[in-house]
Formats: C-alpha cells, structure tokens, sequence
C-alpha cells in the first residue's frame, strides 16, 4: 500500500550479519529512489550497527520490538502497509525462521503479516552459505515465490575470501524497484488466467506410475507473477508445491483429469497457459492389483493421452490468448516453430531441457517466447519467475491488441 504522497512503502529488514552496515547504505538509496522505508532491525542486528543511522536516513523510525512503541502490533502495520520487504543482509538464521513460519521477533512477525512480495539477500561465510540446510531453506523460499539477490564471492569478515558476501547496495536496490515496478503495474487486473503445472502421472498399476521430470515450478511461478499481476488464477496442477498466495489450485494427477480440468476453467478464461509436461501415452490398462514379479516381466500396452492444448484451441473464445510450452533437446528452434503451427496456440514457450540450470526441476529456466506472427523474444538464464514475467507481458500484449482489434 503506498503512502499518502504515493510513495512505495518498504520494509527494509536487516538481520544480524557484518553486512548488516551495508543495509544502511541500501536504506539510503531507496529513500533517494522515492521510497517510504520503514527499518526493522532484528536484535542481533543491532548489535553491529545502531537503529539510530537507519532512524536517521530512513523515513521512519528503525523499529526492533515485536510489541512496540508506535502500535499496540506493529508487525501487522508493516505487514500489511508494505509494497515491498527486503531483508538485507538474510542471515542463515533468518531465512531458517523464515522458512519454518516462526514470529518470535518483529521481522519475522512482519514477514507473516504481509502479502506483498518479499526479496532477500543472503550474506554469510562460505561454510555457511553451502550447508544443505542453508540451500533448502532457500530453495523453499524461491518455490514460494521469494525474490533472492544471490551474494558474491569476495572478501568476508575476517579476511577469508569465497561465496557469501552481501551483493552490492545498488544491485539490492534495483532488483527492489524492479519487483515494485512490476508489482505496482498490475496490468492483469480483470483478466482470468488458467494455468497447468507439473508433470501428470499415468498409473501402471495402484502402486507404480509412469510419469516425468516436471516439478511443476515452471507453472506455480507463472500463477504467482500471475497473481501478483492482478489477475484471477486458477492452478491447474500435478505438483505437489503449495498454491501461491490468492491462486485457486486444482490439484489432479493423470492427464485424464487434467484434460477433464482444463476445458470447464478455460471457458471463463482471457488467457490459457499450458505449462504442464502431459503425458502423450498411458498404460491402456492400469493393473487393479499390484502387479507381481514372480508372474515374469509385464507386457504394458501404451495409449495416447487426449491432446489437451489441441483441444483448448479448438474450443478457443474470440479474443482467448492460448499458449503452449515445447520441451526440447535438439534442434529447439525448428522443432519450436513446426509445433507452434501444429497446435495452432498464439505464443509458444520452448525451452532446451538439455542445457544446464535449465527446464525440469531447475530453479532458473531460458526460454524463447515464439509468437504466430513469427516473432520472437528470448529470455536469457534467469529465475522462473522472472521467465514467468516475461511470458506475462507477452501474453498481456496478446489480450491488449486482441482488444484493439475489437475496438476498431
Ligand atoms: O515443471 P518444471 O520442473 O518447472 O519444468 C518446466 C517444464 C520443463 C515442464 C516446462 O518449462 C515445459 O517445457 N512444459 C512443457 C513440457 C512438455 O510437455 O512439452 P511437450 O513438447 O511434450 O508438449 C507441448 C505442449 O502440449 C505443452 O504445452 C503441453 O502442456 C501440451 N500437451 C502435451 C501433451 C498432451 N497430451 N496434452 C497437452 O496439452
């Protein structure tokens, strides 16, 4: 919610590292950018700097208590004013309390209290940053849809060099206006947007599956941007990931229910966007028994699964943006463009699952965003929601333009 003068409310929180004097940097150059920014120190923060300089540069007050001085619950204040929440530098500590849903200090009760989309840079040691703990807690986050500014590798407290450092105040702060930018557009206001994700599962028999390496990230993060764009969503999906703030999920599991899912919710659809990795063939008859070693190898005879994006284009409404996705190793581009003319669908997402950090279960995805007109955007490595983004604005232009025609 921005201030009366219109200003982005941030809440700038600093957690209990050395890089915790660089937060005092960073809350300058929001301040200097237009922003409102509110600092909340946690208590182990105060010990390496003074909420007195935030106080001082900051456009209010550096808060510390859960039960503060200002409200009777200041968390929910900030929680619930906030355009944005930065934590900087995010201690190991942190993003554990982060991730496990803790409120036991004002920062973490904030982070509970608020909608508004969230973006941390982690600081601390090598050691620290690599540990598996470290790198789950933060592989929750991002699946949530938390923003992360990765840290350097440079020179750390006591004169050890390697990963960890506090990415640059400037880079904190620009990715800080981006997701503002981004957020305040809500360009997707009064749209509903139908979105599939994760890979189906085709049943063998009632305990084995046949199925792919979709962890339907790809899809959540498109429902999250989605969302935070303004539109209605619906979620569509085979994944067991948590539905983004504000999406309707429809949980399914074959290609089956997702087909059966699919067409009622794209009726009521100004954009369709099939993510999912479908099954193409299933087993033709599931066994109703546990299918049993002894009884020599099983033959499975394979059927083809219904083409769902093949039939939203044919019951496509005047106006309705539908796009597909192409999962590729080879020859991308070609295979794209033959696949955007069969299906028929307005843009269609391709992306080389065989390079690295790339397509199935990765946190990042590249993509080419190939239109019917022949045109073509590429999206170069980059976080999934910020692929998904990219995808929304192409879409958006798709609705707008679709509109235009209308119009004239
Ligand atoms: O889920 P993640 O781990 O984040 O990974 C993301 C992703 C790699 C799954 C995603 O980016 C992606 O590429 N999704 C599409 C994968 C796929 O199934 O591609 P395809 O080329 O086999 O299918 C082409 C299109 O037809 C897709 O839009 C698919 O949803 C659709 N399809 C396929 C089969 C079928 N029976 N019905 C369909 O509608």
């Amino acid at each position: 919610m921005a201030t009366a003068d219109g200003r982005p409310f941030v809440v700038l929180g600093v957690s209990g590292g050395i890089a915790a004097y660089k937060a005092v940097e960073l809350c300058r150059l929001l301040v200097d950018a237009g922003c409102h920014v509110a600092p909340v120190l946690t208590e182990h923060a105060t010990r390496f700097v003074g909420t007195l300089t935030f106080s001082a540069l900051a456009s209010e007050p550096a808060q510390t208590e859960l039960y503060g001085a200002d409200s009777v619950i200041p968390h929910t204040r900030l929680g619930q004013s906030a355009d944005l929440v930065i934590i900087a530098p995010a201690t190991a500590h942190l993003l554990a309390r982060y991730a496990a849903g803790f409120a036991d200090d004002l920062l973490t009760a904030t982070l509970l209290a608020t909608r508004a989309p969230v973006l941390v840079a982690p600081a601390m040691h090598t050691e620290m940053w690599e540990q598996p703990s470290v790198v789950d807690n933060l592989s929750l986050l991002r699946r949530r849809g938390v923003e992360v500014v990765e840290p350097e590798v440079g020179r750390l407290a006591g004169g050890d060099e390697g990963a960890g450092r506090l990415a640059d105040p400037a880079t904190i702060a620009e990715a800080a206006l981006a997701i503002l930018d981004r957020h305040q557009t809500a360009d997707l206001e009064g749209r509903t947007v139908v979105i599939s994700a994760g890979g189906t599962r085709e049943p063998i028999d009632p305990v084995r599956f046949l199925t792919n390496r979709s962890s339907g990230k790809q899809g959540h993060a498109l429902a999250f941007a989605a969302a935070e764009r303004g539109a209605t969503v619906v979620l569509v999906t085979s994944s067991s990931l948590p539905a983004p703030p504000g999406v309707r999920a429809v949980r399914v599991e074959t290609a089956a229910q997702m087909h059966e899912a699919m067409l009622p919710e794209a009726e009521r659809a100004d954009a369709v966007i099939m993510a999912a990795a479908v099954a193409d063939f299933r087993p033709a008859s599931p066994a109703a028994t546990k299918v049993k070693r002894e009884r020599g190898t099983p033959q499975i005879v394979l059927e083809p699964t219904a083409d769902i994006l093949g039939d939203l284009v044919a019951r496509r409404k005047v106006g309705q943006v539908i796009v597909g996705f192409a999962a590729e190793t080879d020859q991308v581009l070609e295979h794209a463009a033959a696949k955007l003319a069969r299906k028929g669908c307005d843009l269609l997402v391709v992306n080389d699952v065989s390079a690295p950090s790339v397509g199935f279960d990765h946190d990042t995805n590249a993509v080419h965003i190939l239109a019917a007109d022949g045109s073509s955007h590429a999206v170069a490595l980059s976080s999934k929601r910020a692929v998904a983004d990219r995808i929304l604005d192409r879409v958006n232009d798709h609705l707008n333009h679709s509109e235009e025609k209308d119009s004239r």
